[in-house]
């Protein structure tokens, strides 16, 4: 039983990693971003919403708090990458 939901996961994971990367746009930050925010959640439900870059800056924050691990150097691209390309229409 173990070995079916272990073979179960290992079919799972590199599947939604493929389809993550393909949605991304090319930027400085991008392999960042692929790092540090697909260790919990996969990219697909965090970057489903859009968001301003004070917006942004509150969402990595609060995942800094929640233990993601970047450099603040890191996380300042990571912010500028994903206020640029996931940036709430109007904002
Ligand atoms: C250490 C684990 C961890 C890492 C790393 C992480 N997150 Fe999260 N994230 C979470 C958890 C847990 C939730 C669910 C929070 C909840 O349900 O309130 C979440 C939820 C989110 C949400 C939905 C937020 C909301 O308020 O609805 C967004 C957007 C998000 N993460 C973006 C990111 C980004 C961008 C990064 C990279 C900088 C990242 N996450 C890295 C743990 C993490």
């Amino acid at each position: 039983m173990k070995n079916i939901l272990l073979i179960g996961s290992l079919l799972c994971l590199p599947a939604s990693s493929v389809f993550a990367q393909d949605k991304l746009p090319e930027g400085e930050g991008k392999a960042l971003v692929q790092k540090v925010c697909s260790s919990c959640h996969g990219l697909d439900t965090a970057l489903e919403k859009k968001h301003t870059e004070p917006e942004w800056k509150t969402v990595v924050d609060s995942m800094a708090g929640r233990g993601a691990e970047a450099t603040d150097a890191e996380f300042d691209l990571i912010v500028k990458y994903l206020a640029k390309n996931f940036a709430r229409p109007g904002a």
